[in-house]
């Protein structure tokens, strides 16, 4: 339908944009059902271990948490009904942060609803448009989405190359020894399953005086001293 605001022209060049996707290159979004066993799905042909998750261990359907979910649903409600920043928390909130807090040995810890979320506020916080950010080359999508929203210039160095980063971290301080710089890497990279040697990494950013983010996203719960991830332990890292 025509119109005189552009809508036609834009669903037009839109649609020659779809078409001209190979068929073989266009993504489909698919649904499994879960059933019983752990991380497994259903699907037409039969059932399905799910590696593509971050599910790991299938805690999702364990019963303890299943119950622990109704109970506080039955309690508290399911929504919160504004985000935390509007309409306060919850004490519920406050004492998963304090109880993790204590697990890992930090002052405070501050939850968010997804680990892109926290990505963005982290990288925001640490980093603004004088800052230049170092980053692993396959740091996750949310981290450079970061870099993005906080203005930082932004160098990769190659995956877990600490002579790489060194170079790149030398040369910016030549350039202007006073910029604040942000190195980012992850713990462990869940797509390749390799790790940096964190406490040399943590160690190199401390003599070039950078500041170091770690995402532990996928090493928390399963690597360091009691699965308190890599970074546990080291002075230094945010
Ligand atoms: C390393 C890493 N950080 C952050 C995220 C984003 O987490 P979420 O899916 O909770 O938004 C992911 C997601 O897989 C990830 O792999």
């Amino acid at each position: 339908m025509a119109t005189d605001d552009g809508t036609a022209s834009w669903r037009e060049a839109l649609h020659r944009q779809l078409q001209a996707i190979p068929p073989q290159r266009r993504r489909q979004l698919r649904s499994y059902a879960p059933v019983e066993a752990p991380a497994t799905l259903q699907a037409s042909h039969g059932a399905l271990l799910d590696l593509a998750s971050n599910d790991y261990l299938g805690f999702s359907r364990h019963p303890a948490v299943v119950a622990a979910a109704q109970a506080a649903a039955a309690t508290e409600g399911v929504g919160a009904g504004a985000s935390r920043l509007v309409s306060g928390g919850r004490p519920v909130h406050a004492d998963l942060e304090a109880a993790l807090a204590i697990w890992l040995g930090r002052e405070r810890v501050l939850l968010f609803s997804s680990g892109f979320q926290a990505n963005l506020a982290a990288v925001c916080g640490l980093a603004d448009r004088h800052s230049l950010v170092l980053a692993d080359r396959l740091i996750h999508h949310s981290l450079l989405v970061g870099v993005r929203a906080s203005g930082a210039g932004l160098q990769r160095f190659h995956h877990n190359d600490l002579h790489h980063l060194e170079q790149k971290l030398q040369a910016a301080r030549r350039r202007r020894p006073d910029q604040r710089l942000l190195v980012i890497s992850e713990g462990l990279f869940s797509m390749q399953g390799t790790s940096p040697d964190v406490a040399r990494l943590a160690h190199l950013c401390e003599r070039s005086g950078a500041a170091l983010l770690l995402d532990e996203a996928h090493a928390l719960g399963v690597l360091g001293p009691g699965g308190r991830g890599l970074g546990h332990g080291i002075n230094g890292i945010a």
